[in-house]
C-alpha cells in the first residue's frame, strides 16, 4: 500500500513494485493522479487499485485501511511516501526518531521499519518549486551542483531502494534512515 501515488516518487514505486510482481494499492489525495498510476500499471499487466485518501485526516486514512484490507487478504509492504512540503525539515529529524521506535516495537514481530533520505528528485515537488524561481531552468541546474553526481535524482532511483528494502534481500535491515542523494550530503562539489 502507497501513499502519495499519485505523483513522483510514489508513483514510480508503484510501478516498480507491480513491475516486480507486487499486488498494489495506490492512494493520494488527488484521485485523477492516482487513477492515472493505477491505469499505467493495469495497462502493463500489473494488479492495482486506486484510493482517494488524505493521510492528514485519521477518518480518511481508516477509510484506507478499510479499503485495503477488503482488497487484499493479507498486506506486506507500506510505502508512507505522501507528506507535504511545509513543516518537511521539521519533521524529517522526527520522521527518523519515529523509524527506529516503530523498528523496536515491531522487530519481534518480524516487521521492519525504514526511512528513505532522497536528494533533491525530480518530481512535482521540485517541479512546483523550480517554476516558481525567476528561472526556472537556472534554479534546476544550481539544484543539480548541490549533488556529488552534478544533477537531481529521478523518481525511479529512490523507488528501487523502496522495493529493495522491502524485499528479502534487506531481510537484516530495520531502523535505518537509507540515503539516496546523489552526494547531496557530501558537501558542495567544486563549482564551475
Ligand atoms: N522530491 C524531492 O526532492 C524530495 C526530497 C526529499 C523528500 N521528498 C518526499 O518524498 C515524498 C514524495 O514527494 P514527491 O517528490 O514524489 O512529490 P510529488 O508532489 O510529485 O508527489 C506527492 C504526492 O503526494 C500527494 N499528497 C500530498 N498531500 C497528500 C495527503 N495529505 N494525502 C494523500 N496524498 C497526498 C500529492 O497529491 C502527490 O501526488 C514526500 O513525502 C516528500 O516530502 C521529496
Amino acid at each position: 500500500m502507497i501513499t502519495g501515488a499519485g505523483s513522483g516518487i510514489g508513483r514510480a514505486s508503484a510501478k516498480e513494485f507491480a513491475r516486480e510482481g507486487a499486488r498494489v494499492l495506490v492512494a493520494d489525495i488527488n484521485f485523477d493522479g492516482v487513477r492515472e498510476t493505477a491505469e499505467h500499471i493495469q495497462s502493463a499487466g500489473g494488479f492495482a487499485r486506486a484510493v482517494i485518501t488524505d493521510v492528514a485526516d485519521a477518518s480518511s486514512v481508516k477509510n484506507l485501511v478499510e479499503e485495503t484490507l477488503k482488497a487484499f487478504p493479507q498486506v506486506h509492504v507500506l510505502l508512507n511516501n505522501a507528506a507535504r512540503c511545509a513543516g518537511y525539515c521539521a519533521t524529517k529529524g522526527a520522521i527518523i526518531a519515529l523509524t527506529k521506535a516503530m523498528a523496536i516495537d515491531y522487530g519481534k514481530e518480524v516487521i521492519r521499519v525504514n526511512c528513505i533520505c532522497p536528494g533533491y528528485i525530480d518530481s512535482g515537488l521540485t517541479q512546483s518549486y523550480f517554476e516558481a524561481q525567476p528561472d526556472p531552468g537556472g534554479a534546476r541546474a544550481v539544484a543539480g551542483k548541490l549533488h556529488a553526481l552534478w544533477r537531481i535524482g529521478q523518481p525511479e532511483e529512490v523507488a528501487r531502494l523502496a522495493v529493495f528494502l522491502a524485499s528479502d534481500e534487506a531481510s537484516f535491515m530495520t531502523g535505518s534512515a537509507v540515503v539516496v542523494d546523489g552526494g547531496f550530503g557530501s558537501g558542495l562539489p567544486p563549482q564551475g
